[in-house]
């Protein structure tokens, strides 16, 4: 049988490949603590499966859903995009879509905006998803560097001019996973003056917005920004923000000319979410004790942002420090050059699963990233585990 090339010349899904690993190790008979992937361990609230309890036998909902979204839905995203971004100007019924989770919209906004011979702007290193569906989707990638000394924003004054002419496509994804670093102000604008000048569709994925640490850095959405709706589609879930990766939930906002775009590829690949999912997150957008339960989230995840960015300065190990995100983004100790040795022999020798960097392209070769979706005391024997390995 022949498999497209699609399938036998992408290199593997680095998360499944990190499972694989740690299940190899954990057969071997090893104990393993990992920090390699970004699934959260915290629950969503209780009130949440009361929720879905509640809608799950509405009549009618065990039919196929509307391909675009439950217009109960979509409302209470426009009025959340509104109450928390102050995003006053999307009409529920053109400029938002319902989505399985934020990688099924990232992965299919390539589908529906590349051909081939375009280019897509891709920063480097970056959630591998938005890579591999463009060269899907036959067109070229330009991958835009994320460095230390850029603070991890691409350089778009660097982007060469026959290069920026053609691309039709830039994905940006502040938070940033993996670096864990933010955007100010004026990274949107630039970007948006940049997408303007070469007709460039913008496509900022946000699924890390709920996730920060100071409450007065919170993280933006391009659609605060003058004239983004022309030209940018955002994409956010309920995966961190609510802690349901697994009920595969998300949305996009923006321009309904690529709403639409996305709506036409949707809905000849999938048949839209389960109502009574949609219904029970619209519920949760307004329910009472929602700020409380994700000013408590944060709170959780922040005070083991704070352990392990002092136990890695107690091991000398570079990171900046993140101000949003799940993230960690270490630079390899001195004397190591090769994340994917500094993991493999991590793993052996102490069976400590971290995510090699450079998996996520090849800017990360000297970093290693560390994800805080693990329970408080796997975090501090994790930490102790490197600590060992690194004869600290
Ligand atoms: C940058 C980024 N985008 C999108 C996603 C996809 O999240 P989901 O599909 O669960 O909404 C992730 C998940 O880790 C991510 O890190």
């Amino acid at each position: 049988m022949k498999l497209s090339k699609r399938v036998t010349e992408q290199p593997p899904y680095l998360f499944a490949e990190i499972d694989r690993a740690r299940d190899r190790a954990i057969e071997r008979g090893l104990d393993v603590v990992s920090m390699g992937i970004a699934d959260p361990d915290l629950p969503p609230p209780d009130w949440m499966y009361e929720l879905l309890a509640e809608e799950i036998r509405h009549p009618g909902y065990h039919r196929y859903p509307d391909y675009k979204g439950l217009p109960e839905f979509l409302s209470m995203v426009v009025q959340w995009m509104q109450e928390r971004f102050g995003v006053a100007d999307l009409d529920p019924r053109t400029d938002v879509i319902t989505l399985l989770g934020g990688k099924e919209g990232v992965a299919h906004a390539a589908w529906a905006l590349c051909d081939p011979g375009d280019i897509a702007l891709i920063p480097e290193p970056a959630y591998p998803v938005y890579n591999t569906n463009c060269l899907y989707a036959g067109a070229e990638v330009h991958f835009m560097g994320l460095t230390r000394e850029n603070d991890f924003l691409p350089d778009l004054g660097a982007v060469p001019e026959d290069v920026a002419r053609r691309a039709t496509v830039i994905y940006v994804n502040y938070p940033n996973n993996p670096t864990g670093a933010s955007a100010p102000p004026e990274f949107y604008r630039d970007l948006l003056d940049f997408a303007r000048k070469y007709d460039i569709a913008v496509l900022a994925d946000n699924p890390y917005s709920e996730v920060y640490f100071d409450e007065s850095k919170r993280p933006h959405s391009i659609l605060e920004f003058a004239g983004a709706k022309d030209i940018c589609l955002e994409f956010h879930s309920f995966s961190k923000m609510f802690n349901m990766t697994g009920w595969r939930i998300g949305w996009a906002a923006g321009n309904p000319r690529l709403v639409k775009a996305l709506l036409t590829v949707k809905s000849n690949v999938d048949s839209g979410q389960f109502n009574a999912i949609q219904h029970a997150v619209a519920r949760a957008l307004s329910h009472p004790d929602r700020d409380a339960f994700l000013e408590g989230n944060r709170k959780r995840i922040k005070a083991r942002r704070d352990y392990v960015a002092s136990a890695l300065n107690e091991m000398g190990i570079w990171h900046p420090n993140p101000k949003a995100t799940l993230y960690f983004w270490c630079r390899l100790p001195e004397g190591h050059e090769d994340s994917i040795r500094f993991a493999g022999d991590l793993l052996q020798q102490e069976g400590f699963v971290i995510g090699p960097g450079v998996a996520y392209g090849p800017h990360g070769k000297e970093y290693f990233r560390l994800s805080l979706t693990t329970p408080d005391e796997d975090i501090r024997e994790g930490l102790a585990r490197l600590k060992r390995f690194l004869g600290k």
